[in-house]
């Protein structure tokens, strides 16, 4: 493994920002090492296709600052053939790459362990979602930047709802992970937060607007996250303007607006910090893990313990907290 001088690097699954931070440091630290740096564009699809390129420490000047990601990104489900996986297979060893940094989620490190098993091509990897839903690390890299932007969304849904005396049902991304919901909600002190790890029960919900509306407090901002059990924003809306016809009640999808934006300092750091150490693990024989940050410090994961994350636990603590705090 000391012997490799070729590394491809993707990225794959849905954006987020600090991706490029990440691309950066691979890429640097790569070069600063004396190895080649392949960067494949369109995650797992593209390496399909062969579209690869060599880069240069410019090729990632300028780019620390900027969301998406420069490499472009995919949702392959031809790499998940044995097919696919032969012509990916092909295409790398047409470029002499040795050995992958694949900057993603969950399916990401699935796809990896899988090729490793069938071809033996080293991989580390990067946890880059703004879900926050994997094992393996305390955060992924775009989830602080995405918690920043429904925040700032909120923050200014809650001044029209103050000025019109409304009801505000606001929707957060997160896939099947409450994370973002509930880190939002806290920081905008919402009245109510729905998640997908705890169904909520809705007479509950209808019953604190109820108590809301008895003693005149005009504001009421609940944020449920995408999947939470009923259906999204609109859904809950609805079930809340049956209930209280009166109410005026509107929902707000935030949707993709959580994935671009300029990365966070968090997000930059930890990217920065990942992907150094993903090029030092890859260097020091290490392979099939990804390198995530537990407790501040890197910390490498096999790629077959990193599991979509059960924030249940966290979620129910801080569940409890927001009702003792938005009385
Ligand atoms: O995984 C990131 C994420 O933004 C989820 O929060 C969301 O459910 C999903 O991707 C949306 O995917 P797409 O961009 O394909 O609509």
């Amino acid at each position: 493994m000391g012997s490799i001088k070729n590394i491809g690097i993707l990225t794959s699954g849905g954006d987020s920002p600090g991706m490029n931070a990440a691309i950066r440091a691979v890429v640097r630290t790569g070069i600063y090492h004396g190895l080649e740096i392949f960067g494949i564009r369109r995650g797992y699809q593209g390496m399909i296709e062969g579209d690869i390129f060599k880069m240069q420490t410019t090729d990632v000047s300028n780019i620390i600052q900027r969301g998406g990601t420069i490499l472009k990104t995919a949702r392959s489900l031809e790499f998940m053939t044995d097919a696919g996986m032969e012509k990916a297979y092909t295409q790398l060893k047409k470029h002499n790459i040795e050995a992958l940094v694949l900057i993603g989620g969950d399916g990401t490190f699935r796809g990896a362990a899988k090729f490793f098993e069938q071809h033996f091509i080293p991989a580390i990897g990067i946890p880059g979602t703004i879900d926050n839903d994997l094992t393996g690390t305390d955060f992924t890299i775009g989830f602080d930047t995405a918690v920043n932007t429904a925040i700032d969304a909120i923050d200014k849904i809650r001044d029209t709802a103050e000025a019109h005396d409304r009801l505000f049902v606001v929707e957060v991304m997160g896939r099947d992970a409450g994370y973002i919901a509930i880190n939002s909600g806290i920081a905008c002190g919402a009245e109510d937060i729905l998640i997908p790890e705890q169904v909520a029960d809705i007479n509950q919900v209808l019953a604190r607007i109820d108590n809301d509306e008895r003693r005149k407090k005009t504001v009421h901002i609940i944020v449920v996250a995408e999947h939470e059990g009923y259906g999204g924003a609109k859904e809950v809306k609805d079930i809340i303007t049956n209930r209280f016809p009166a109410l005026d009640v509107r929902a707000c999808v935030l949707g993709h607006i959580q994935r671009g934006g300029s990365p966070s300092y968090a997000d930059r750091v930890m990217a920065s910090r990942l992907g150094f150490a993903a090029v030092n693990a890859l260097l020091s024989g290490k392979t099939q893990v990804m390198a995530g940050l537990i407790n501040g410090k890197v910390a490498l994961t096999p790629f077959s313990e990193i599991v979509k994350g059960d924030g249940y636990a966290m979620n129910t603590d801080m569940l409890q907290m927001i009702r003792v705090l938005s009385i």
